[in-house]
């Protein structure tokens, strides 16, 4: 049992707070991403759940014990790094073996649990080479192997596709995601690419600052976002975000800013008040009716090959709108940006949190 339950971690370096009563509950057998911008507390985390830094405050434990002290060799856990840290001296067949040696395996028995991992990790032939002979995937797979070699319970892994070209980087992706697949093991994976963490986690959690913003499946976090910050953080181009005023108009909610009218698609009474209205670039569609709900004029095209991406003004507010190529649009053309009310997300300028109005019936208060 490989469940890792992280019960309000905390670390504080002098009066930075890393991470911040982050509580987690990782079953076993899932692959769970830790996504967020730079600094925002990943590998600290990751590494407190190593045993390689303790917390300054919260408990830690791995199939129901308590690991919060103990040292990290006595974890059943195995790390992955970014910089691979193999040993250059070493060949690829004893660097994977490193840590059945350390273990005093007898010498035959390494040897045919080294010759099964390099056949898993398609390393075969690579075996008597030195680190420095290798490409960047293939050091890669070399680091992955010494992990799965001591068959641990959990993977911990720290960006470690990060030193990789964009193509390798998508076959390693798969690579590791297929080996999760068969060892059925449990991995917490850092990274602060939306890619891997949208195509690899069975749950995504997003860190902010230290803080914990949302966990949930890649789908629950792309489609509803619990905050400004994780609408912003995942999909490309961002969600545009469009400040307005919410008040109902004949029973129904409307959205207004310059140049901007949505029906929120609710039906309610409510004071008036500042929302703010997200909406992604895919589901803004730029040949909508005269009256549609954003009238805005385009001020560039990108063509990304088989989609372009039309940036607009609304008024002040900048919009972008995704498409399939060929939209059409030039500079300064006018464009009328029509959406449904299901594609709507709605925030609290405040406090930045998601406004769940939809699609329950406004009640008093909200
Ligand atoms: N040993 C340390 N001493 C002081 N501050 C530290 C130390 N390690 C990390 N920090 C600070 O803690 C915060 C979180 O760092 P961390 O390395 O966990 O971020 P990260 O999310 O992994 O970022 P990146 O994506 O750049 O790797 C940062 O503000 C960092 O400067
Ligand atoms: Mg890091």
């Amino acid at each position: 049992m490989s469940r890792i339950e992280v019960q309000g971690l905390s670390r504080r370096f002098g009066s930075v707070t890393a991470v911040d009563d982050v509580w987690l509950d990782i079953a076993d057998g899932e692959f769970l991403v830790l996504l967020g911008p730079s600094g925002c507390g990943k590998s600290t985390l990751l590494r407190m759940i190593a045993g390689l830094l303790p917390p300054t405050g919260g408990r830690l434990r791995l199939g129901g014990a308590d690991i919060t002290d103990t040292p990290p060799q006595q974890r059943d856990l195995a790390m992955v790094f970014q910089s691979y840290a193999l040993y250059p001296h070493l060949s690829v067949a004893r660097n994977i073996g490193f840590p059945l040696r350390a273990r005093r395996w007898r010498r035959a028995d390494v040897r045919a649990k080294v010759a099964d991992v390099a056949a898993q990790l398609d390393l075969v032939d690579l075996l008597d080479r030195k680190p420095r002979e290798l490409s960047g995937g293939q050091r890669q797979r070399v680091a992955l192997g010494r992990a799965l070699v001591r068959d641990p319970g959990a993977f911990l892994m720290d960006e470690p596709l990060s030193n990789l070209d964009a193509k390798l980087r998508a076959g390693t992706r798969a690579e590791i995601s297929a080996l999760h697949r068969r060892l059925a093991a449990t991995v917490v994976y850092v990274t602060h690419d939306q890619v891997e963490a949208m195509t690899m986690a069975t749950r995504i959690a997003v860190l902010n600052g230290g803080r914990l913003e949302q966990v949930g499946t890649p789908a629950e976090v792309y489609d509803e976002p619990a905050s400004v910050f994780v609408a912003q953080f995942l999909g490309s181009p961002a969600m545009n975000l469009l400040r307005t005023v919410v008040r109902a108009e004949g029973g129904r909610l409307t959205a207004r800013a310059a140049d901007v009218e949505l029906d929120l698609g609710i039906e309610g009474e409510l004071p008036q008040r500042e929302v703010v209205v997200g909406v992604r670039p895919e589901h803004l569609n730029p040949s909508g009716p005269e009256e549609a709900s954003i009238r805005a004029v385009v001020t560039a095209v990108e063509n990304l090959g088989n989609e372009e991406v039309v940036h607009c003004a609304a008024g002040e507010i900048p919009i972008c709108v995704r498409g399939p190529r060929p939209l059409d649009l030039g500079r300064g053309d006018r464009v009328n940006l029509a959406t449904r009310a299901r594609h709507l997300h709605l925030f609290d300028p405040g406090s930045g949190r998601r406004l769940t109005w939809r699609p329950a019936p406004v009640t008093a208060g909200v």
